[in-house]
């Protein structure tokens, strides 16, 4: 079909927040093309780092083949072989506290599962979330999140939600001089009594926002201290986002719920789970999880040989040694008048674009303007943040080093012109 004709059917019949300049016409490894052929260097890997082991990756491809000629779908009750070496395999590689996947298809179904699994077993009901937080756009995930303009005019939603800080250190309410105040909140808001859980994303999509390790180890202490269950939403920093398996892995912290989605699949598939334990298994009863998608065997088959090849190809480790040629190769922009703050981990980073260094004005025009330009130029990224004035990059983890050292060199050709 023509370029020109897709788009057309597209606006006429499918609701969207807006559309990309280009329309998916293939993608292989690092990279997406539109059905006219032009290239784009993904640097999103799909979205926000779906795409972890890159696009059309053979193994997946065949595992899901395999599956759908043996049996594409198995009634929820069924047990069968690609879904108990698929739990088996999270299972794995998640804490050892954590040995029993609930199923669920999306990140934001599987947060809409902590919800009924934490109430299930716990004697309170509140929730602590993060300021900025997202967590998907069902109603529970959505009472969660924090993202304004994914919840207006859809309220009520669910009670009960306290919300705290994120330690968002750039942009810090408190002081310059870290007394971690941020965590003093979360003490006085837990201390309340009434909350049976903290959920929070260990990296925020929101901005690319990593805590301090310390941070992390605190919020573990003062949660266990209150008897109050520890979330982490995992779906973007899952399965080597971090230059470590889990986020759980880079802050050697253990939380007692843990949500995977993305990286799960690496977007081949949709699947995604909550890893609890026994106990929270067993308080949520028995048709507490009951699906007709979740976990599909085809899904299960994608997840699992896509498990199988970011372990065996080391593609954590590779995200680690990514990322610091990354830091070390981008380094030089800060010096640019609108670059504010430059943060990340592994393959996740964040470029915060500011009009003023010393007031820190947010700029979210200047974020557009080189999203924009970038994308002219074939390399595909995403603004977000508190302010909508950062630039995303989150690539495929099996991105090489030249591939890249051509998305830098796109983002520092452009910026010169700001
Ligand atoms: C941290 C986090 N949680 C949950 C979700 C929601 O996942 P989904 O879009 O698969 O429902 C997202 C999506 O971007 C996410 O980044």
């Amino acid at each position: 079909m023509e370029r020109k004709k897709i788009i057309t059917l597209d606006r006429a019949h499918i609701r969207r927040k807006e559309s990309f300049p280009f329309v998916m016409g293939d993608a292989n490894g690092s990279f997406i093309y539109d059905v006219n052929g032009k290239q784009y260097l993904d640097f999103m890997a799909g979205l926000y780092g779906c795409v972890a082991v890159g696009w059309k990756e053979k193994s997946v491809v065949s595992a899901m083949s395999e599956q759908m000629n043996q049996f594409n779908f198995a009634p929820d009750r069924c047990p069968s072989e690609i879904c108990s070496k698929l739990a088996k395999a999270i299972t794995t590689l998640t804490p050892n506290n954590l040995s029993v996947c609930l199923r669920a298809t999306s990140g934001s179904e599987a947060n809409d599962l902590v919800i009924k699994a934490v109430r299930a077993s716990s004697t309170k009901s509140g929730f602590v979330a993060m300021r900025d937080a997202y967590h998907g756009q069902t109603i529970g995930s959505l009472s969660l999140g924090d993202k304004n303009s994914v919840k207006d005019r859809i309220g009520p939603l669910m009670p009960g939600v306290k919300r705290v800080e994120f330690p968002y250190c750039y942009r810090c309410k408190w002081s310059t001089n870290c007394s971690m105040q941020c965590l003093n909140q979360v003490s006085y808001v837990l201390e309340k009594g009434k909350s049976a859980a903290l959920i929070l994303e260990p990296v925020q999509g929101v901005g690319a926002v990593v805590p301090p390790k310390q941070y992390m180890k605190q919020l573990r202490s003062i949660c266990s201290e209150n008897n109050v269950y520890l979330v982490f939403d995992e779906v973007i920093t899952g399965f080597g986002r971090m230059g470590e398996l889990f986020a759980t892995n880079f802050f050697n912290v253990k939380p007692d719920l843990m949500v995977l989605g993305k990286g799960l699949s690496s977007g081949y598939a949709p699947i995604s789970s909550v890893v609890v334990s026994k106990k929270v298994s067993k308080d949520l009863g028995g048709s507490g999880n009951t699906t007709t998608f979740g976990w599909n065997p085809i899904c299960a088959a994608a997840a699992y040989s896509n498990i199988k090849f970011l372990v065996k190809n080391k593609l954590p480790q590779k995200a680690k040694k990514s990322g610091k040629f990354f830091k070390k190769r981008i380094a030089e922009i800060i010096e640019n008048k609108y670059v504010g703050e430059i943060r990340g981990e592994g393959l996740i980073f964040g470029i915060e674009l500011v009009k003023n260094k010393l007031t820190k004005k947010p700029s979210a025009d200047i974020a557009n303007k080189i999203y924009s330009e970038c994308l002219k130029k074939g390399l595909f990224l995403a603004t977000d943040g508190r302010f909508e004035n950062t630039l995303m990059i989150t690539p495929p983890l099996i991105i090489t080093k030249d591939e890249l050292d051509k998305g830098i060199s796109i983002i520092e050709d452009v910026l010169k012109k700001f």
